[in-house]
């Protein structure tokens, strides 16, 4: 507590911290996918109108808890709600703990698909390649596992070591400019294919026929996910930020730019994909694998300039994950910090040394190991990796969110939190009355739907 707190150097840091930290593996990997499986169109319409109308209002609530406290989640959450509240950040603390266990593993599949696609770049693209099967003797490989998993921590730990300033935010600011750079690119080249009408059709027309109540929730959930909500990511990082900052005008900033990216990446995708001739039937609805499966050979057969951009784009997607998983390990170093009085290095060490333990676990848990690969407690999810991703998405992500919420909605009086948002900086368009009316009936009906939907079984991992 002795150590003064650190904080982002510019206005431009805490947008492009927190918007790295959102935008990762949700928007790259898991929206696509479940935008797949979700027959596009109406449920893309559901999952905008969940992030305007659950998401950014909840991103408003976390920030001004860390703003108002310069705590990070367990000391910001106290401070808010009392003592007994305190379980709540701690809960958030433990969810960012096995969020990375797993996170780090999938980010680590980024690295390896980057090494694959510059190998073939520069050798020349396999003529006779089986990369679903290749693709499954990586997963069970321990050796690969291991290797890739503990880069990808190595370097998340040597990141945060650095600190806020020195280190994610000048990280942040480096990385998301060349990641949006790229990503244009990508699209550029996948829009000029001819599949891109139906693409866009599929992504932006509505077809309500389409959609059960199940895509609704599933986009729901996926909101917290991609925000990073509901575990504290946005408290820490708001507890870094000034008072002479717009809560309000950074939070839409890194709201729109993780919905633009999760746009641009499935409309990318599925503009390949629909120029492909029986590629979609093949996909058939679900197809988890499509970025680390399906993509790299569709990109050196089809996509213009593709044996250029596939590096590029594996590089992106290991980068955009990264700016992820330093905000994960921030929230659980920052606990030791704020609350035990350890340096940061000490923090980051135990921390990191936890985390890398869990997720060597997991990336055992594909096949490598038996005992930890084939365990069943959530019914269709073998393996601790799978156990974990499940854990975290439905039940974690949820129950910390709805509890933040009623914290921020109930528990703090309306001159707080009026006074957290409403300043000389605050724009002229937003409604505070209308934002307390959302975080106290909107929010709470609408994640309790989820909740209730997952005690009665439903699965959105
Ligand atoms: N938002 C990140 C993504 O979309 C994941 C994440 C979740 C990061 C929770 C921090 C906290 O990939």
């Amino acid at each position: 507590m002795s150590q003064p707190r650190d904080h982002w150097s510019s206005r431009a840091g805490f947008v492009l911290a927190a918007a790295g930290s959102a935008i990762g593996l949700g928007n790259l990997w898991k929206f696509p996918y479940i935008a797949w499986e979700n027959d596009g169109g109406a449920f893309v319409l559901v999952y905008l109108v969940c992030i305007a109308l659950v998401g950014l209002p909840i991103m408003l609530g976390e920030i001004l808890l860390g703003r108002r406290s310069q705590k990070s989640a367990v000391g910001a959450i106290k401070e808010a709600a009392g003592k007994n509240w305190g379980f709540v950040g701690g809960l958030g603390v433990f969810t960012g703990f096995v969020i990375l266990g797993y996170y780090a593993v999938i980010a680590g599949w980024g690295l390896r698909n980057f090494v694959m696609c510059l190998g073939w770049t520069l050798n020349g693209f396999p003529a006779q390649a089986d990369l679903a099967g290749e693709f499954g003797l990586f997963l069970a490989d321990w050796k690969a596992q291991f290797v890739t998993t503990v880069l990808f921590m190595a370097a998340t730990v040597f990141v945060v070591l650095r600190g806020i300033g020195k280190g994610i935010e000048s990280v942040s600011r480096r990385l998301m400019p060349l990641l949006m750079g790229i990503l244009l690119l990508v699209l550029a080249s996948a829009l000029s294919m001819e599949g891109a009408g139906e693409a866009l059709q599929f992504v932006f027309a509505p077809n309500f026929g389409e959609l059960d109540i199940n895509g609704v929730l599933e986009a729901l959930g996926h909101s917290f996910f991609t925000l990073s909500l509901g575990m504290g990511a946005m408290i820490t990082y708001g507890s870094y930020m000034g008072r002479d900052e717009s809560i309000i005008r950074s939070s839409l900033v890194v709201v729109v730019l993780d919905t633009l990216i999760a746009l641009v990446a499935a409309v990318a995708m599925f503009s390949v994909i629909f120029s492909v001739a029986g590629l979609q039937d093949q996909l058939g609805r679900s197809s988890v694998g499509m970025l680390f499966i399906t993509l790299p050979s569709l990109f050196y057969n089809h996509v213009p300039l593709g044996s250029l951009l596939a590096p590029l784009f594996y590089i992106l997607v290991s980068f955009a994950a990264l700016t992820s998983t330093i905000s994960i390990l921030e929230v659980v170093a920052a606990y030791f910090i704020d609350e035990r009085g350890m340096t940061r290095p000490r923090a980051v060490a135990l921390t990191g040394g936890g985390t890398l333990i869990l997720s060597v676990l997991c990336s055992l848990s594909l096949g490598a190991w038996g005992p930890i690969s084939n365990f069943e407690i959530f019914p269709g999810k073998a393996g601790l990796l799978s156990t974990l991703d499940h854990l975290a998405s439905n039940w974690l992500l949820p129950v910390g969110g709805l509890l933040t919420t009623i914290i921020v909605g109930w528990v703090l009086s309306a001159a707080i939190t009026k006074g957290e948002l409403v300043d000389d900086n605050t724009p002229t368009w937003f409604r505070y009355d209308l934002w307390r009316l959302v975080m106290r009936y909107v929010v709470p009906v609408a994640v309790g739907a989820i909740i209730i939907a997952v005690i009665l079984g439903r699965d959105f991992s």
